[in-house]
């Protein structure tokens, strides 16, 4: 028998018993005639302890040849410890030894195993299976996989099936790139890894499997962000005979259901936003609404008073940080650089601060008055001791730059607490998006997501004014799933093809699958998938996704680990007919 109990178990009514414990060797404490072991498994640790004269010499010298990681079986007492540790589950109690086998030496680790690691990303990820002993590691799998079991049990509960869909599909030139694999079975083609299995769920749809569901993983060939890996996994979900208040109410309740599941916390009804709201007031479709500072638009305060910076921009706007007009030089010089990050690219930043005496100052006095400046305070809504930070320039790009800012400001001012959640759906998204490069449109979801009833008139008149039946789910900024309505109507989605620049045998090729399962009575269909990677980060308070997944790839899309992707070998190259080689002579 490897164990009567885990090494997370124990407690003090536990005392007395004779137990045996399997596990790795944390840490050992040798103080000469005392010494102790902290033993780890996935459930917890355990203090072993062992004195000389009263256990036998052969144990404590087999203890002390015990080093990091390795891995024993050990049998003893429990019993009360004299100092105790309020830190850990099992800290009233300690093992006193009668036995301790070795069952695997293990060689030095290449870094610390313990809460914090000393090792630095690139070698933790190569050494994946030392990180993942680790605590915090463990805590992140652990919330996942309840999360995961969570889910299924809301979706079964509301009569949805899990379906497997393939992951050997189809190339499809739409949405971000395909990771593509080579058939050797037929020469010169290539499936291509799912971005989602969108086509697959929708033709579920039409099969009559009116609610689905899928946690499923998604291949995307795009570059990477804490927020964003290669290979990411959904929770995937369609349901037919709905609108779209049913969706929302259905996957509401799913985040509620799993908020107070895994957290204990009831997150409240969602708030709502459209899409054009959200871009005007916060600059961005997810907005972080844990906290105000609201855009206010200046354009007629501020323009044509002879500041060329303002006068020149399409956009004068700006934000009011409450309490911050004590801001010094330095500070204000922080924002400015800020701003200006090539990343963020905006020429400058205009403050104006209303003193707590009342008076008012601002970055461009030259330009305006006194009354001015209350004017703008007034529009703000300022009172004394808060700070304007203003931007001005394109409208769409002054708009994104003033997002940066206003969650910069959020963070410095801490009011973004990770452990608030504030949900909202953004909804009404544009159906298409105008690109410069291309000079055509794209659709802004995909391009199976229908217009709105009331603006299908637009798509022969101005189709980029067109909106669409689309909805992201946000928690505190972060864009935790979107959706739409289908289009089930075969005209309608040849139109969109034909205005996404297919032609009809492009949209034939591509599609044709799609496009045939309508003619066979597709029923009004539509639904959601939520990033289950970041769901669970965002759960746990993390921005980063990559401790949430067991083996995450690096900012290169490599796997350290397996050290992928590689070179393979010419025959199987040849195999595959991706290299023509030389004839034999
Ligand atoms: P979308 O492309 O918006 O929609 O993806 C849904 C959600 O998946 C998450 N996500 C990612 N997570 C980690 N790494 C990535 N590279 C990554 N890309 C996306 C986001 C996102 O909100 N088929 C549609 C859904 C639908 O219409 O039903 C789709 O895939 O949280």
């Amino acid at each position: 028998m490897y164990r009567t109990h885990t090494c997370g178990e124990l407690r003090l009514s536990d005392t007395g018993k004779e137990v045996t414990l399997s596990g790795w060797v944390q840490r050992v404490r040798d103080k000469g005639t005392l010494l102790w072991i902290d033993l780890r498994d996935r459930y917890g640790i355990t203090q072993l302890f062992l004195e000389e004269g009263e256990s036998k010499p052969e144990l404590l010298q087999a203890a002390r040849s015990l080093g990091r990681e390795f891995v024993i079986r050990v049998s003893g007492k429990v019993s009360e410890r004299e100092s105790k540790n309020p830190n850990i589950a099992t800290g009233e109690v300690e093992i006193r030894l009668t036995s301790l086998e070795l069952l695997n030496a293990s060689k030095l680790p290449p870094f610390t195993i313990e809460e914090k690691s000393d090792g630095g990303d690139e070698l933790r990820m190569k050494y994946r299976y030392l990180d993942l002993r680790r605590t915090p590691l463990k805590n992140n799998l652990a919330l996942r996989h309840r999360l995961s079991i969570e889910t299924r049990n809301y979706l079964d509960s509301q009569g949805f099936y899990e379906i497997e869909t393939p992951y050997l599909i189809k190339s499809t030139p739409e949405g971000a790139r395909d990771f593509v694999v080579p058939s050797r079975m037929n020469p010169g083609e290539f499936y291509a890894l799912p971005q989602s299995p969108q086509t697959f769920k929708q033709i579920l749809m039409v099969a009559g499997y009116d609610r689905y569901f899928q946690i499923v993983r998604c291949f995307r060939d795009e570059d990477l962000r804490a927020d964003r890996q290669p290979e990411f996994t959904q929770i995937d979900c369609e349901m037919a005979f709905v609108s779209q208040e049913d969706i929302l109410n259905t996957f509401e309740g799913m985040a509620r259901f799993l908020f107070q599941k895994v957290k204990g916390l009831d997150v409240g009804p969602f708030a709502r936003m459209d899409y054009a709201t959200a871009m005007k007031l916060y600059g961005s479709d997810k907005p972080d609404i844990r906290f105000d500072m609201q855009f206010v638009e200046l354009n007629d305060l501020a323009k044509n008073s002879g500041f060329a910076v303002f006068d020149e921009a399409e956009l004068v706007v700006g934000i009011n940080a409450g309490g911050c007009s004590e801001y010094t030089r330095k500070q204000l010089d922080g924002l400015t650089d800020f701003v200006k990050k090539p990343q963020i690219g905006a020429k400058g930043l205009v403050y104006v601060k209303y003193n707590a005496d009342g008076s008012i100052k601002s970055s461009v006095d030259k330009f305006f008055s006194e009354d001015q400046l209350h004017g703008w305070a007034n529009r703000f809504g300022a009172k004394p001791g808060d700070l304007m930070l203003i931007l001005s320039g394109k409208e769409e790009s002054t708009r994104k730059q003033l997002n940066e800012l206003r969650l910069e400001m959020g963070n410095q001012l801490g009011l973004r607490n990770p452990q608030v959640f504030k949900p909202l759906w953004v909804t009404d998204f544009p159906l298409l998006e105008w690109n410069e490069e291309a000079q055509r449109y794209f659709a802004m979801h995909h391009p199976f997501t229908s217009p709105k009833t009331e603006d299908i008139h637009l798509l022969e008149t101005d189709p980029g004014k067109a909106r669409a039946n689309a909805y992201d789910m946000v928690i505190n900024g972060v864009e935790v799933g979107g959706g739409s309505i289908r289009i089930h109507d075969r005209t309608l989605q040849k139109r969109m093809f034909s205005l996404l620049g297919f032609s009809d045998e492009e949209a034939q090729n591509q599609f044709g699958f799609l496009l045939n399962a309508f003619e066979y009575g597709a029923p009004p269909h539509g639904g959601i998938a939520l990033g289950f990677d970041r769901l669970t980060a965002l759960i746990a308070g993390f921005d980063s996704i990559r401790d949430f997944i067991a083996f995450p790839k690096n900012n290169s899309g490599r796997d350290m680990m397996i050290d992928s992707p590689s070179a393979i070998a010419d025959a199987q190259l040849n195999e595959l007919y991706l290299k023509v080689t030389a004839p034999d002579k």
